[in-house]
C-alpha cells in the first residue's frame, strides 16, 4: 500500500509541505517583517526546528507502517493511551483543509481570470473591489472550492501509489518548471536589484522578538509539522528509505521554493513605482494582478503569460498540499474503521466542503458570526497554526525524546544501524531539549502573552 519508489516518497512529502505557505504566506511574512533578516532567521529555524521535527514525524510513522494510531502505539512499546494521537490528523486534517480549501478556491478562480485575460485595463482600486466582491460573495468562491475538493477527492480515492504518488510525480516537476520560468522572467525586470537587495541584504536592526517568533511559526506552517501530516505519509515509506536524507531534502526543497517565490514576487513589486512589499495577505490577490499588468505593460502577451503561469503555480502547490490534508483523514477511516478508500474520501471531502463553505461565508454573510472576535476562517487558522501545530510538535518531541525506547528510535532512524550518521546525537539533543523549549516560546508568543 506504500510509495513504490524513494523519489516518489520525497516528491509526495515535498508536495505536502510546499503549498500556499511558501508562495502566499512566506512572501507576506517576509514583506511584513523587513525582508532578508526575517529570511535568515527563518532558514535557521527550518534547520534547527523544522527538519528535526519532521524527522521525528517520519520516524514515528515509518516505524508503524500502518497509520498514525498504530504508529504511536508501536513506538511507545504498546501503551494504548498513545493511540489517541491517531485522532490528531483527523481533527487537524479536517480543520486545516476547510480553511485552506477557501484560499485554494481563490487561487483557482484567479488562475481562471488570468486564463480568460480578465486582469487587464483596471485601476488599482478595481483590483481591491474585485477581490472584496469575489471573496465576500455567498456562492462564487464556493463553486471554486468545490472544484478543488473534487480534484483532491479524486486523487486521494485512487490510493497512495496510483493517486498520491503519481500526482506528485506529475505535479511537482510542473511546479519546478513554472517556478524556474517565472524567476528568470522576474529577474529581468527593472526592479530586480531592489528586490534582490530586499531579499538578501539583512538589516539586523529589523530583528526583534516578534521577527524571531514569526519566523519560527512560518517554519512550522510551511512544513506542516505537528499535525501528523508527515507522519501519515511516512507510514507509506519503505524500510530502506533514509529518513535523515528525506527530511533534509524536503526541508531544502520547501525553503528553496519559498525563496524562489520571493524572487518572483519582490522584483516584480519593486518594478512598479510607489508599491511596497508590505501589503500583507492581500499581496497575492490584490497587489500582484496589478503589478503583473503594470510591469509588462509593453507586452500584452507577457502580462498574460506571466499572470497565468503564476496562478497555475499557486493552484498546483495548493492542490498537492490539500491532497495530504485529505489523506490524513482518509487514512484513519480506511485503516482504523475499514472504510473503502473511495467511501472515506467522499465522506471526508463532504465534511470538509461543508466546513469550507462556512469559512468562505465568514468573509461575507457570516462576517458578524464570531467566536472570541474571530470569524470561522480566522478561528480555524488560529486553532491549527497557533494551537495544534506547536502543541502537536511539542507532544511529538516529548514522545520521541522521553517516552519511546531510545534504542528503537535509533534503530528506526539509522535503518537498523546500517546508516552511520554523525547527526543522530545532535538530532536527539534537539528533539529532547532545544525544540520543546523553542516551541513553548512560540506558543506563549502566539497566544499573545
Ligand atoms: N505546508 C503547507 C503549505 O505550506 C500547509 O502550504
Amino acid at each position: 500500500m506504500g510509495f513504490s519508489t524513494k523519489v516518489g516518497a520525497i516528491l509526495a512529502a515535498a508536495g505536502s509541505a510546499v503549498g500556499l505557505g511558501n508562495i502566499w504566506r512566506f512572501p507576506t511574512e517576509t514583506g511584513l517583517h523587513g525582508g532578508a533578516a526575517f529570511i535568515l532567521i527563518y532558514i535557521i529555524f527550518m534547520l534547527v526546528f523544522g527538519a528535526p521535527i519532521m524527522l521525528a514525524e517520519f520516524t514515528i510513522g515509518r516505524h508503524g507502517q500502518k497509520d498514525v494510531t498504530d504508529s504511536f502505539e508501536r513506538m511507545s512499546g504498546g501503551q494504548r493511551g498513545w493511540r489517541l494521537m491517531g485522532l490528531m490528523p483527523v481533527v487537524a486534517g479536517l480543520l486545516v483543509l476547510s480553511y485552506y480549501a477557501v484560499v485554494c478556491g481563490w487561487t483557482l478562480y484567479y488562475a481562471f481570470v488570468a486564463g480568460v485575460d480578465g486582469f487587464g485595463g483596471k485601476t488599482a482600486a478595481q483590483y481591491v473591489s474585485d477581490f472584496q466582491q469575489f471573496s465576500s460573495s455567498p456562492t462564487q468562491p464556493v463553486v471554486w472550492i468545490l472544484f478543488i475538493m473534487l480534484a483532491t477527492c479524486a486523487v486521494v480515492s485512487f490510493g497512495v501509489k496510483k493517486g498520491i504518488e503519481r500526482s506528485a510525480q506529475i505535479l511537482m516537476p510542473m511546479l519546478f518548471v513554472c517556478i524556474a520560468i517565472l524567476v528568470v522572467c522576474s529577474l529581468s525586470l527593472p526592479g530586480a536589484d531592489r528586490g534582490l537587495h530586499f531579499l538578501f541584504h539583512p538589516d539586523f536592526s529589523e530583528i526583534d522578538g516578534s521577527t524571531m517568533l514569526s519566523a519560527m511559526g512560518q517554519a512550522f506552517f510551511s512544513l506542516s509539522v505537528g499535525i501528523c501530516c508527515l507522519c501519515t505519509y511516512a507510514c507509506y515509506f519503505r524500510k530502506d528509505v533514509n529518513l535523515f536524507h528525506d527530511s533534509l531534502s524536503v526541508a531544502v526543497i520547501d525553503t528553496l521554493v519559498a525563496l524562489m517565490a520571493g524572487l518572483i514576487i519582490f522584483p516584480a513589486v519593486y518594478s512598479v513605482p510607489g508599491l511596497q512589499p508590505d501589503a500583507g495577505p492581500s499581496l497575492v490577490f490584490i497587489t500582484l494582478p496589478n503589478v503583473f499588468q503594470q510591469v509588462f505593460s509593453g507586452s500584452h502577451l507577457l502580462a498574460y503569460g506571466f499572470s497565468l503561469l503564476f496562478y497555475c503555480l499557486l493552484v498546483i502547490a495548493a492542490v498537492t498540499s490539500s491532497i495530504s490534508m485529505l489523506e490524513m483523514v482518509v487514512a484513519y477511516l480506511h485503516e482504523e474503521l475499514h472504510w473503502s478508500r473511495p467511501a472515506a474520501s467522499v465522506a471526508a471531502s463532504a465534511v470538509a466542503m461543508l466546513l469550507a463553505t462556512g469559512c468562505s461565508l465568514s468573509f461575507g454573510a457570516w462576517a458578524d458570526k464570531t467566536v472570541f472576535g474571530l470569524g470561522m476562517f480566522d478561528l480555524f487558522d488560529f486553532i491549527v497554526a497557533k494551537l495544534l501545530m506547536p502543541l502537536g510538535s511539542f507532544i511529538m518531541c516529548v514522545f520521541l525524546g522521553w517516552v519511546a525506547d531510545e534504542k528503537v528510535v535509533r534503530d528506526e532512524v539509522t535503518n537498523g544501524g546500517t546508516l552511520h550518521t554523525v547527526l543522530y546525537p545532535i538530532w536527539l539533543f534537539i528533539i529532547r531539549y532545544i525544540a520543546p523549549i523553542g516551541i513553548i516560546l512560540v506558543f506563549i508568543h502566539e497566544i499573545g502573552w
